[in-house]
């Protein structure tokens, strides 16, 4: 593997563990304002050093992250429709020269497998994979679901499969039943997506089983920014990411660690899409 390649991605995986947090802060391209995102750069501020990598777009980062002090970037660089359109009409958003310029870790982009657009995801991850080659940028491939479609090991296999045939080095997906099946039939990492808020102890719960079936890391969003404490919460996702916490340990960190403070999801003024 190219060494620029190699070194964008351990600095996403972290060597030492060889795993990762990544905080997961791009749900504007989509759903635009989104509750615990209404003022990004309060949001991140306080988690970035938390965070082994942040997710995002172009426009969050110039705008409300500090180049002195970001965390290594996962650029997002897929959008086109609102939560309001056909959501798998994605198109490449952001040309590589930008991404470079934004000296990312890696770039993501989303495949809606089973959708009507299907084929043109999956072309244009090809696409991204040949233009990030050519710079020794990884790609995270994104298993979106679409509004109909399940989650299911099935269709998670079939898309995580599909999106490291065509050359993705990491792929994020959701935590499904039977999810070991999901990460022994990918030859590339897998990083585990959070999904729609549930109480800490839930989402703790979810995080230790992916990791326990083999996945690299999370890839956690509102579960940590909609959290009563998301300081708290990323604190005790670490710890059962890179310390081998169990559930109950990491909860304890999350229940001491919680700070008297408003959670910026309380600003009430966010959209919440049950995506
Ligand atoms: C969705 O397409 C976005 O890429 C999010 O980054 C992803 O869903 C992970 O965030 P969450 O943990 O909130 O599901």
């Amino acid at each position: 593997m190219d060494w620029g390649l190699k070194n964008r991605l351990s600095r996403i995986v972290q060597p030492k563990t060889g795993k990762t947090v990544m905080l997961a802060v791009d749900h504007g391209y989509f759903l635009g304002p989104t509750s615990g995102l209404e003022v990004a750069r309060e949001t991140i501020k306080p988690l970035a050093v938390w965070a082994d990598s942040l997710m995002l777009t172009r426009g969050i980062l110039r705008t409300s992250v500090d180049p002195e002090t970001a965390p290594p970037i996962v650029l997002r660089v897929s959008g086109g429709p609102s939560i309001l359109g056909e959501l798998s009409n994605e198109g490449i958003s952001v040309a590589m020269e930008d991404a470079m310029r934004l000296n990312v870790a890696a770039c993501a982009l989303s495949i809606f497998v089973g959708s009507p657009h299907e084929k043109e995801n999956i072309l244009n991850l090809a696409r991204l994979v040949n233009e990030g080659t050519r710079y020794g940028i990884p790609v995270l491939a994104v298993t979106a679901v679409g509004k109909d479609m399940k989650r299911d090991a099935r269709y998670l296999a079939l898309a995580c499969r599909i999106a490291a045939e065509q050359g993705a080095h990491m792929v994020k997906t959701y935590y499904c039943e039977e999810f070991e099946k999901v990460v022994q039939t990918c030859p590339v990492p897998v990083v585990v997506a959070g999904g729609k808020k549930t109480p800490e102890k839930e989402a703790l719960q979810m995080a230790y089983d992916a990791i326990k079936l083999g996945a690299v890391g999370v890839d956690m969003g509102r579960n940590i920014f909609q959290s009563d404490d998301p300081v708290a919460m990323i604190q005790a996702v670490r710890a059962i990411v890179h310390k081998k916490a169990t559930v109950n340990e990491a909860y304890e960190i999350f229940s001491k660690t919680k700070s008297k403070k408003q959670a910026p999801s309380k600003t009430g003024v966010g959209n919440t899409w049950e995506d």
